[in-house]
């Protein structure tokens, strides 16, 4: 009896014990004891197994000298899979460099942030979209890789502007009825894009919504919660942290209205030092992943991931500091 009520308690309290290993901040470990490098990251559930793709950032970081933006030798993107969102084995660098090629967007010095992968079922084919910019960030450019399998490695098909708009910072969403977004930062960071893709998710099917405009919304990720849209962004300060937002709307082409910073616990206004990333939907509660970037060191930048929190009456949403925390199951 006491080993049943042991055990129950255990696997009641799983997460838990997720952060009482994966510290946040702390310098998380895959299972080869490695440090996990994927940065800016999103994570894609396929038959009970989670991906984790990220910005592969090692190395030495340098300003770029038009820019003078913080930046590492791109390194291309990296994969972690798990069962339990706890133990992280390292998959490899699912879309490589290309160091032999000066005028790839893979090339080593370009650079690859945000990729967001997700899976087309009618084509079986693993989508990746990442921000494919120069080192200057004048490009502004998405480029799409497929793969047949989630560990790669991805065929990288090339860049464009969605729509003939700039596309920075991005994320994907696919919506129940299968339809895919890519939702971007664009005119110059001041507005969001919401580019509807075509069903092989490949490219942009030509409807697509400024949100937010003039909002100088970064960062975005994007879920969906009692039939409602909803979009959880930083402010535009480069590598320095600033204020989050929750947006929500009955419609993902909008209209969009912005609710405030779901940030409440001290160092809120500052979204805890981090930026958003991505919200991982489980059953019907959801986990913001947010980095903190550390622009001095880029690959010394860590994660931290905190419920977020809503009011049963009212729906609110708030995304409170928590060290450790319990109640969320994979
Ligand atoms: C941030 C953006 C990051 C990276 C950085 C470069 O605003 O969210 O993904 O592009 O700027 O300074």
């Amino acid at each position: 009896m006491m080993k049943k009520l042991a055990l129950f308690i255990l696997w009641a309290s799983g997460i838990l014990f997720v952060h009482a290993q994966l510290p946040q901040k702390g310098m998380w470990k895959d299972t080869d004891g490695n440090f996990i490098n994927a940065h800016a990251a999103g994570i894609m559930k396929y038959k009970n197994t989670y991906y984790w793709y990220g910005e592969n950032k090692g190395g030495f970081t340098s300003q770029d000298p038009t820019s003078h933006i913080e930046r590492v030798i791109m390194g291309g993107v990296n994969c972690y899979s798990s069962k339990d969102l706890l133990t992280w084995k390292f998959e490899g660098v699912v879309l490589p460099p290309e160091p032999n090629d000066r005028n790839s967007d893979l090339h080593p010095s370009k650079v690859i942030e945000r990729p967001k992968v997700i899976y087309n079922k009618k084509t079986k084919q693993f989508v990746m979209w990442v921000h494919a910019e120069s080192a200057d960030y004048s490009k502004a450019c998405a480029g799409v890789a497929v793969s047949k399998t989630p560990t790669g490695p991805f065929k990288y098909l090339g860049s464009f502007r969605p729509n003939g708009g700039m596309s920075r910072d991005q994320t994907l969403f696919v919506d129940d009825d299968g339809t895919a977004y890519q939702i971007c930062s664009s005119e110059e960071n001041q507005t969001l894009h919401i580019n509807r893709l075509t069903p092989d998710y490949l490219k942009c099917d030509g409807t697509y919504k400024r949100a937010l405009i003039g909002m100088s919304r970064e960062a975005p990720a994007v879920f969906k919660y009692k039939g409602k849209y909803y979009l959880l962004s930083s402010g535009c300060t480069g590598w320095a942290p600033n204020k989050a937002d929750i947006a929500v709307a009955d419609s993902i082409m909008g209209e969009w209205t912005m609710l405030g910073n779901p940030c409440v616990s001290e160092n809120g206004d500052k979204t805890y030092m981090g930026q958003s990333t991505f919200v991982l939907p489980l059953k019907d509660r959801f986990i913001a992943l947010f980095d903190e970037w550390h622009p001095r060191n880029l690959s010394d930048s860590r994660y931290f991931w905190l419920p977020i929190e809503i009011d049963k009456k009212t729906d609110r949403m708030t995304i409170p500091w928590r060290e450790v925390w319990e109640g969320i199951k994979p």
